[in-house]
């Protein structure tokens, strides 16, 4: 807690998450570490743990989803990057004195079981970024 940051994941979009799951097993030599559906998100994900953090692919379940729509829009590629911090409240708070705004409820439950919230990309160089935070 306090001073420990990481990165905890990048995100990666995709439309077809067993063929995106077969290219990262050819780039990494690995089959993926797991698979998850993340119901507050309307994404299924698969992830490769890559050390100290994480590479997830996106997969939309449903269009009207914030993914589907990014896809439709954008198409597949890089989504957003996690950072984890110790305190999502207190991240929350300093996010919103800067004048970062949270997107969607916040902090809400992601993969994992992890405490999550969004910051929308205009203030952040262009960058969605995730705050997720352990449990407990
Ligand atoms: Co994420």
């Amino acid at each position: 807690m306090g001073l420990e940051a990481r990165l905890e994941h990048v995100a990666i979009a995709v439309t077809d998450l067993d063929a995106a799951v077969a290219v990262y097993n050819a780039v990494l030599g690995r089959p993926a570490t797991g698979r998850e559906v993340v119901e507050s998100e309307q994404v299924r994900i698969a992830f490769f743990d890559l050390g100290d953090s994480r590479l997830e692919l996106l997969e939309p379940t449903v269009a009207d989803s914030p993914v589907g729509r990014f896809l439709a829009r954008r198409g597949p590629g890089l989504h957003h990057i996690a950072l984890e911090v110790g305190d999502i409240e207190a991240a929350l708070e300093r996010c919103q004195a800067a004048g970062l705004a949270p997107i969607g409820e916040a902090p809400r439950r992601g993969a994992g079981g992890r405490r999550i919230a969004f910051l929308h990309p205009a203030g952040t160089g262009g960058v969605l970024l995730e705050l997720s935070a352990r449990t407990g």
